[in-house]
């Protein structure tokens, strides 16, 4: 799994915007989707003929740490998705909302740790204590993949019954990137989960195919952190 790299201001966004156009060479605009960078652990599902098979976390970023029946605790994943591809992999973050963390403050330092201790337990009748939660925002492997752009991929993962979260846009110019941004940060304190930012990524899934990844990060996304502490 590969990481995302950083923009902090206006002018990182408009060299994003820059480089993509340079790379693909296009004058015009193109559409990025907008999705709240959630703070939790990252896990890859892979469900076979409708059936979860397994499930695995981030493990030190090449092999996966196989964490299914843990995973298997969480009431948010879909155990069977109803006309689904015959193989597909869904991608998210797995989280514990904060009120939820409450209870568990003397334990970890924060919501994120929480996560991931509860998801590293060796016993998943431990796991199942913390109420976790979970939000798609992509694939890994889809055998046939027939979708155009992220957007509509999102709204099909809504349908097989993945949370998928409810701030996620279209958005295409510098001037909405930075409204877009403002306005979850004044939201971010109000929400029953950790943001850090805001990752935008190239709607088109043909150019994101184009545009492919470095050795660390994909060139068709970004994540626009935000700049004051939660
Ligand atoms: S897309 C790099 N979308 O951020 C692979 N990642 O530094 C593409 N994250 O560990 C990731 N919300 O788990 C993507 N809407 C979102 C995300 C998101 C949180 C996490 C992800 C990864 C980290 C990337």
């Amino acid at each position: 799994m590969l990481s995302l790299s950083n923009a902090f201001n206006r002018q990182d966004m408009e060299d994003f915007q820059k480089k993509i156009k340079n790379f693909l060479n296009i004058k015009s605009n193109f559409e990025l989707s907008s999705e709240p960078k959630i703070d939790g652990i990252s896990a890859s599902l892979r469900y076979e003929d409708g059936k979860l098979v397994y499930g695995l976390s981030r493990g030190d970023g090449i092999f996966g740490e196989d964490i299914t029946e843990n995973l298997l605790t969480i009431k948010e994943i879909p155990k069977y998705l109803k006309n689904a591809p015959k193989v597909i992999e869904i991608r998210g973050e797995v989280y514990i909302g904060k009120k939820d963390f409450e209870q568990f403050r003397e334990k970890f330092a924060n919501p994120r740790n929480a996560a991931g201790g509860s998801l590293r337990q060796k016993d998943s009748n431990e796991t199942k204590k913390i109420p976790l939660k979970f939000f798609a925002y992509g694939i890994g492997d889809m055998l046939p993949k027939n979708f155009k752009t992220q957007s509509d991929l999102l709204a099909e993962i809504k349908k097989w019954k993945f949370p998928v979260n409810s701030l996620c846009q279209k958005i295409s110019s510098i001037d909405e990137i930075e409204t877009n941004h403002a306005k979850i940060e004044t939201l971010r304190g109000n929400l029953n989960y950790d943001v850090d930012g805001i990752v935008y990524k190239v709607n088109n899934l043909n150019f994101q195919d184009r545009l492919g990844s470095t050795s660390n990060s994909p060139r068709w996304a970004i994540a626009y952190k935000f700049s004051s502490v939660k």
